[in-house]
């Protein structure tokens, strides 16, 4: 997908000091950028807020990144919005965060048709709680016949466990005699995962300066360049992702081969 640089110039009016369009190259926009969107809590805290109030502007900097994906040409946006491990936090923030992508995903259906958004998801939905599920699959019919990019949440998501279902789905294949133990090759797996057939994240962008995967795409991001920024997922703007973009193309992607110059 090509930006239309006209648009993406309106967007990227005024910008501040440190970064402009003119910074990037559009000929080198990463296909699949991913983001684990972190610090909502802290952001919230540190306005004598409370935690949920973190979450709420974290909806806004969302539609800001799926706008901005949009504008740059991605293919892929992919984002971290609640991991197999979340479920341990204080039951009024699951109940509150299960209600909020019920309602954020029904809200922002306008913006996917307007978009040509295609929706997705990584994990396992329909163990979430009813109306929470039946909001993301109403999100997968509405949006099942866009063609621009996709967007995938990754909701009660592990890697491990993702890893864990695709061996299981190869050896029941195995067993049932449609695939033998001798073709199980990267493809076989691969092909198994919520990613499949999607390219594996050229960047993944993490927020509020933390340098863990979190049990997130631990497959998927073989290769994958991060970057790390201090700002609180509330406050991370389009400036943010153009910066990211920035250091992901002044990176030498080398694939376990020799830096090419
Ligand atoms: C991490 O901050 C953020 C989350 C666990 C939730 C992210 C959810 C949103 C931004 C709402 C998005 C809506 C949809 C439809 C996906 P944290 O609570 O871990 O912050 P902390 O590290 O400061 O405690």
């Amino acid at each position: 997908m090509r930006a239309d640089e006209k648009k993406l110039g309106e967007y990227y009016a005024n910008p501040p000091e440190d970064i402009s369009l003119a910074n990037v190259d559009l000929g080198r926009i990463p296909r699949h950028v991913s983001i684990i969107m972190d610090g909502n809590g802290r952001w919230a805290q540190a306005r004598g807020l409370d935690r949920s109030e973190g979450h709420v502007a974290g909806v806004d900097s969302l539609r800001e990144a799926v706008t901005t994906s949009v504008r740059l040409g991605l293919d892929v946006l992919s984002v971290y919005a609640f991991s197999t491990e979340n479920w341990c936090r204080p039951q009024h923030e699951v109940n509150l965060l299960m209600h909020l992508f019920a309602t954020t995903l029904l809200n922002e259906l306008p913006l996917f048709h307007q978009e040509n958004v295609r929706l997705r998801f990584f994990g396992d939905i329909d163990a979430l709680p009813t109306e929470t599920a039946e909001a993301f699959h109403e999100g997968l019919r509405e949006t099942a016949d866009h063609t621009g990019m996709t967007f995938a949440l990754a909701v009660n998501y592990g890697s491990r466990a993702e890893i864990a279902r695709a061996a299981r789905e190869v050896a029941q294949d195995v067993a049932l005699g449609t695939l033998r133990s001798e073709d199980i090759d990267e493809k076989a797996i691969s092909s198994r995962l919520y990613t499949a057939d999607l390219p594996d994240p050229e960047l993944l962008i993490r927020t509020s300066g933390e340098m863990r995967l979190s049990n997130y795409l631990l497959w998927q991001l073989a290769y994958t360049e991060f970057y790390v920024t201090p700002v609180m997922w509330p406050d991370f703007s389009r400036w943010d992702f153009l910066r990211a973009v920035r250091a992901f193309q002044g990176r030498h992607r080398r694939f376990g081969g020799v830096v090419e110059h």
